[in-house]
């Protein structure tokens, strides 16, 4: 029988890479998800419970039912901007609800968990790339919701034998190679899709965020990861959690940024069009440089990006823009 893996978030766009990718290695996952910004379409690759995180009955049902032998804990809200204005809602879904989920997983022994982590627990880093032991300074309610939810993994592993896999991951992109699932945020924030968004007419231009920062052609240089790599990293976090190893937080990232128009010059490329764009002043708090030092991760789970060169990463996000498929 395959082991279950209880997956929140399951319905969202790293959730459902995740699930195929769990599933691909002999797993079964059961998706929690309330649908908040998730698509029942997305889930695949097991069941769905449509419930809150912090819904104690059906989470322990869920628990009782299928025997999840571990946890990824992908949901969340996950818009930045949205976190500045609205702090509130970040903080009682993002932190409040996962506190509640963890204080049901530990009353059903479920005690270990992947836990969705980011980049944006750095903060303004004062170097590239970032290595795990760079201070945590976040800028954000987003990331300061996460780095909350990160100490509280600490503190359940030092009390109560709660292990954790804390992945921080860079700029999530691409979509899956077969387009079973793709990046389909409403409303959509990242860079890659809505580059290809004005290619595509579905908006008039893109915008670049400030021409003089200290990068090589005066824009913001990220570090772009394709979805199904980092499905497949917490597929080997996982593992290593099962196999009885300690807690650990890790970057995920390829450790080679990208500036915003390197990145708009590969969906040139790739799609054979020309991006209309203007420019615009620089936002608050964008950091010039975000940048993995992945090399503690990949030497922990023996974990390599496959598919993150950028071309290949915008391809991908390509045929998936260009179909539409899947959504609602
Ligand atoms: N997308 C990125 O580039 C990126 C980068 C770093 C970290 N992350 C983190 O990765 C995770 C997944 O991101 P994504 O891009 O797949 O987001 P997403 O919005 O596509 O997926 C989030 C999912 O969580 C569900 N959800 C939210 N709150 C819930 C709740 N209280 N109860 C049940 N379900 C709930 C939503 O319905 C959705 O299906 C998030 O935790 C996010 O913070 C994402």
């Amino acid at each position: 029988m395959k082991h279950v893996v209880l997956v929140t978030g399951g319905a969202g766009f790293i959730g459902s890479h995740t699930c195929k990718a769990l599933y691909q290695s002999g797993y079964l996952p059961v998706v929690l998800d309330s649908l908040v910004t998730g698509y029942e379409s997305f889930v695949k690759w097991g069941p769905l419970i449509k419930a809150d995180i912090s819904d104690a009955h059906a989470v322990k049902n869920l628990i009782a039912q299928y025997k999840p032998v571990a946890t990824v804990h992908f949901a969340a809200f996950i818009n930045v901007g949205e976190s500045v204005t609205n702090p509130e809602k970040y903080y009682a879904n993002n932190v409040v609800k996962s506190l509640q989920f963890f204080e049901i997983l530990r009353q059903c022994e479920l005690n270990k968990i992947v836990f969705s982590s980011t980049a944006a627990v750095y903060g303004n880093p004062a170097l590239n790339p970032i290595l795990e032991t760079a201070v945590l300074n976040p800028i954000n309610p987003y990331g300061v919701g996460k780095y909350c939810i990160e100490r509280i993994l600490q503190d359940f592993d030092k009390a109560y034998d709660f292990r954790f896999a804390a992945l921080r991951y860079f700029n999530a992109a691409g979509s899956d190679p077969d387009q079973e699932v793709g990046e389909a945020h409403v409303p959509e924030t990242h860079l890659i899709p809505l580059v290809l968004d004005a290619v595509l007419g579905k908006r008039p231009f893109v915008t670049v965020y400030g021409q003089n920062y200290p990068t090589s052609d005066g824009t913001c240089v990220r570090d772009y990861i394709h979805v199904a790599d980092l499905a497949s990293a917490h597929v080997k976090a996982l593992e290593h959690l099962l196999q009885g190893n300690p807690s650990f937080q890790a970057n995920l990232g390829t450790g080679k940024g990208y500036s915003v128009l390197e990145v708009i010059d590969a969906v040139q490329r790739v799609t054979q069009k020309k991006v209309p764009m203007q420019t615009g002043p620089r936002r608050e708090g964008d950091p010039s440089h975000l940048v993995a030092d992945s090399t503690f991760v990949q030497n922990l789970l023996g974990w390599t990006p496959r598919l993150s060169d950028l071309d290949t990463l915008v391809a991908h996000a390509w045929q998936w823009r260009k179909q539409e498929r899947g959504v609602r």
